[in-house]
């Protein structure tokens, strides 16, 4: 007699954004622009800042806090900490999460980058570790910090966020199915040199490498099994910006031959429409949206597409588990979004102007953060962090 493979996937998910907020429809007036394109056009309608000492370490363990706090850290072996706006080249950010949140020291730390799909090949990775070995869990943690230059026409598609994520057996939010669908391509659309702390993206070329990474991803998942489009509920698709998710969705349903409304990603933008890119965070940032903003999903069917420049994608499927309301956080992510301080646009740009510090000789950022967590500088050659509500 064969048993049943147990579920995997999401036990908990908490999410954190940056202390500021600069409002498009401003920067549009600043610009020249009109604000229908960023409103319509884009479809975005603010975008997180970091304050100066805040970074990808600060909203990774503001995001995690609330999940360690619930449910302890006994059975967590492995943090996967996923960016492509490192810190470091060398350590991996989790290690400093790893220390703010007092985490066991039996537990391996480490950094995935592939563009805004790290974190999907943490998920995965994370679902082979638990299959392995059922009684551990994995801290999965999403965080960026998205930079373009500014005047570029990518500055209105900035945004910063992170998204903590609980994996293990008995998931109260997300089940995860195992067919998956996978496509790599060799692209130039989006590059950060070492010597860059702003992304250059060709932004055309960024749009069609990442509708043909979703075709061939979804053909992929078809190939091994996939389901048809119509059983797939909610469509979450990595979100740029919403209306790139918006496009790409009616290119699929092309390709599918499904028609669909609205219904299956409306849901979807609740939250990134207000924190910009949130690079490889966005895609589960847009499930959290799902999640928390609809009714009852108990039940249904999400399909997630998840693209990261240079490229690879993946299109896997989760199923929302019964009672999942009980374990979401109601009103947390809204609250936050408008806690946040607004900036004009010179002061954002002074920010952005100023987002590095120098390696060589000591810094002490400003007090501006009132997040559980803050990045107090560089002293003595090491990244210092304090927990301020301590
Ligand atoms: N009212 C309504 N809509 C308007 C408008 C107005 N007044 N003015 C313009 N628009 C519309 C345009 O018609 C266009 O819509 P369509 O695509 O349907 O034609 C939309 O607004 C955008 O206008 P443009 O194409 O002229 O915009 P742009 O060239 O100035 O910038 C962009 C768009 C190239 C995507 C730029 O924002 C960019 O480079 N962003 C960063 C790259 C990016 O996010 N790429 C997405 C795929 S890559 C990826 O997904 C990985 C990742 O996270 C980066």
């Amino acid at each position: 007699m064969t048993t049943a493979a147990p579920l995997i996937g999401l036990i908990d998910l908490a999410v954190a954004t940056g202390h500021h907020v600069v409002d498009l429809g401003d920067l549009a007036v600043a610009t020249g622009v009109d604000p229908a394109k960023y409103h319509v056009g884009i479809g975005q309608d603010q975008m997180s800042v970091l304050a100066p000492d805040e970074d990808i370490v600060t909203m990774a363990a503001s995001a995690a806090a609330p999940i360690i706090e619930r449910h302890g850290a006994e059975r967590i072996r492995t943090v996967l900490f996923a960016t492509e706006s490192g810190i470091d080249q060398s350590k991996a950010a989790g290690v400093y999460v790893h220390q703010l949140l007092g985490l066991p020291s039996g537990c391996r730390v480490v950094e995935l980058k592939q563009a805004c799909y790290g974190a999907t090949a943490g998920l995965q990775a994370a679902l082979g570790m638990v299959a392995r070995n059922p009684q551990e869990q994995v801290l999965l943690i999403a965080a960026d910090n998205a930079r373009y230059d500014v005047d570029s026409p990518a500055e209105a598609t900035q945004g910063a966020g992170a998204v903590a994520m609980l994996i293990g057996t008995d998931p109260a939010l997300l089940a995860i199915e195992p067919v998956t669908g996978v496509h790599t391509a060799d692209v130039d659309d989006f590059w950060r040199p070492n010597d860059r702390s702003t992304a250059v993206v060709d932004g055309r070329l960024s749009v069609t490498a990442y509708v043909d990474s979703l075709l061939g991803a979804w053909d992929d998942y078809r190939a091994h099994g996939g389901l048809d489009a119509d059983e797939i509920d909610r469509f979450c698709l990595h979100q740029p910006f919403t209306r790139m998710a918006a496009k790409a969705f009616k290119q699929l349903t092309q390709h599918t031959g499904v028609s669909r409304d609205d219904t299956a990603i409306a849901s979807t933008f609740a939250y990134n429409r207000r924190v910009g890119n949130s690079y490889t965070a966005s895609l589960y940032l847009a499930l959290a949206a799902v999640l928390d903003t609809e009714a009852d999903v108990a039940g249904r069917r999400i399909g997630f597409f998840s693209y990261g420049s240079g490229s690879v994608g993946e299109f896997f499927t989760g199923v929302v588990q019964p009672g999942y309301r009980a374990a979401l956080r109601p009103g947390a992510v809204m609250a936050q979004l408008d806690a946040r301080v607004p900036l004009d646009v010179p002061a954002y740009r002074k920010i952005h102007a100023g987002a590095v510090l120098p390696s060589e000789t000591d810094a002490k950022n400003p007090h501006v953060t009132t997040a559980p967590y803050r990045f107090a500088g560089i002293v003595g050659r090491a990244r210092r962090y304090e927990h301020t509500s301590s």
